[in-house]
């Protein structure tokens, strides 16, 4: 397959998709839930001023989600929100009422009884899982993908999941996930949601919400004008341009771009065709982007992309390599943002966009001047040390 960056745009027209779940009260309501952890701390928006000046725009912000209840990746806030209003409803109680300290109390272990979580993970939403059943002291089950790295699997495990590496791809893991789930009595809490199956991924995408309203709070609600967001399955992207476009309003919010690897490039095929159905990447997806390795997107994240995400772009594996690059190695006094490959693709897309002439037709398209004002979030840290060396000293994924 050739690697090339393309891009496509969808025009919003009628009557637009509900945002209501991921308005600013929802947010704040997921956000003090986060607040209740004794290790909740807001992670940093890196103001990276010298790079803004260097490539030519206002300002670059972003969110740095390496930070993350010492997870290394934003994916904790979903896995937590979703077990406790998964709890919240078994109990008959409002998630308002559910602290940590309660969620965690002898009482409510006693009430709810051993429960086991299960899910499949390219890495970052199973940590997330393992951690919070490890906080309520319940079990978790993780499935991954073949190919997955070792160390994501033995973060897993030291979290006292039992974690296994399958033969398997990204969507059949999840699918064999579920049918374990099934069997056993199990409850799935999977970050994707298809036809039936949207509950548990609701509250999952609701709990990634925190990220958005910190930066919102962070940035003082000062009007950006362009926002970029990773895709997997679309889920993180979707409740992220729910957030905005409910706190902006859809005629104010900035210009939104989705941000995908061409090896799982699901959601810009899916805008492409624009036909009302959704399309899927097949078969082995061996990006170096593994938290993006997704072939299909999930429903509900795509019901809002397709009516509030302006630009949906796929981009080889060398932008996420050219974004680490550029992260790790600030310009004079900017804060270093340790970013791994799905944090950093949309950075690397950001600076490909502003420096390649080539490029010019899409920095037109996309509406980038010396005005933007920019937010970028870096969704993981080095989630795979080794990889991250070889990438970043050894100059792995050259841009040329
Ligand atoms: C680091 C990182 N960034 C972004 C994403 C994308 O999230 P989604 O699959 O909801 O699109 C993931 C998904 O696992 C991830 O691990």
């Amino acid at each position: 397959m050739q690697e090339t960056i393309k891009a496509v745009h969808l025009d919003h027209q009628g009557t637009l998709s509900d945002t209501s779940s991921f308005s600013l009260a929802a947010a704040q309501k997921v956000q003090a839930f986060h607040q209740s952890f004794p290790d909740y701390q807001e992670t940093p928006l890196a103001d990276l001023k010298n790079l803004a000046a260097c490539l030519g725009v206002k300002r670059i912000h972003v969110k740095d989600e390496s930070y993350r209840f010492g997870l290394n990746a934003f994916k904790g806030l979903g896995g937590s929100f979703c077990i406790a209003s998964y709890i919240a409803k078994k109990l008959g109680v409002d998630i308002s009422e559910l602290s940590y300290e309660k969620i965690t109390s002898p009482a409510i272990k006693e009430k709810l009884g051993p429960l086991t979580f299960v899910t499949a993970t390219d890495g970052n939403h199973g940590r997330g899982i393992a951690w919070t059943a490890n906080r309520l002291g319940q079990k978790a089950v993780i499935y991954m993908p073949k190919g997955s790295a070792e160390e994501r699997l033995h973060n897993i495990r030291k979290l006292g999941a039992e974690a296994s590496i399958t033969d398997l791809n990204y969507d059949d893991t999840v699918r064999f996930a579920a049918k374990q789930a099934e069997a056993n009595g199990w409850v799935f809490v999977q970050d994707t949601a298809w036809d039936g199956y949207t509950e548990i991924p609701g509250w999952i995408m609701q709990g990634y919400m925190t990220m958005a309203y910190e930066a919102y709070q962070q940035l003082q609600h000062e009007p950006l004008t362009h926002i970029f967001l990773q895709a997997g399955v679309g889920a993180m992207s979707g409740a992220l341009t729910g957030f905005f476009s409910s706190v902006y309003g859809d005629d104010k919010r900035p210009i939104i771009t989705i941000v995908e690897p061409n090896k799982a490039d699901c959601i810009y095929r899916t805008a492409a065709a624009n036909d009302g159905t959704l399309h899927v990447v097949k078969g082995d997806m061996d990006s170096i982007m593994a938290g993006l390795c997704c072939g299909e997107p999930c429903t509900i994240g795509w019901d809002i992309l397709k009516d509030h995400a302006d630009h949906f772009v796929s981009v080889p594996d060398w932008v996420a390599a050219k974004g680490m690059r550029v992260l790790g190695n600030p310009m004079g006094d900017d804060p270093r943002v340790i970013s791994g490959e799905s944090g950093a693709v949309t950075t690397g897309f950001v600076a490909e966009l502003l420096q390649n002439p080539s490029l010019r037709e899409l920095r037109e398209q996309l509406q980038i001047t010396e005005q933007s004002d920019i937010l970028c979030f870096s969704t993981e840290g080095d989630t795979d040390k080794e990889n991250y060396r070889r990438i970043v000293w050894d100059g792995l994924f050259p841009s040329f």
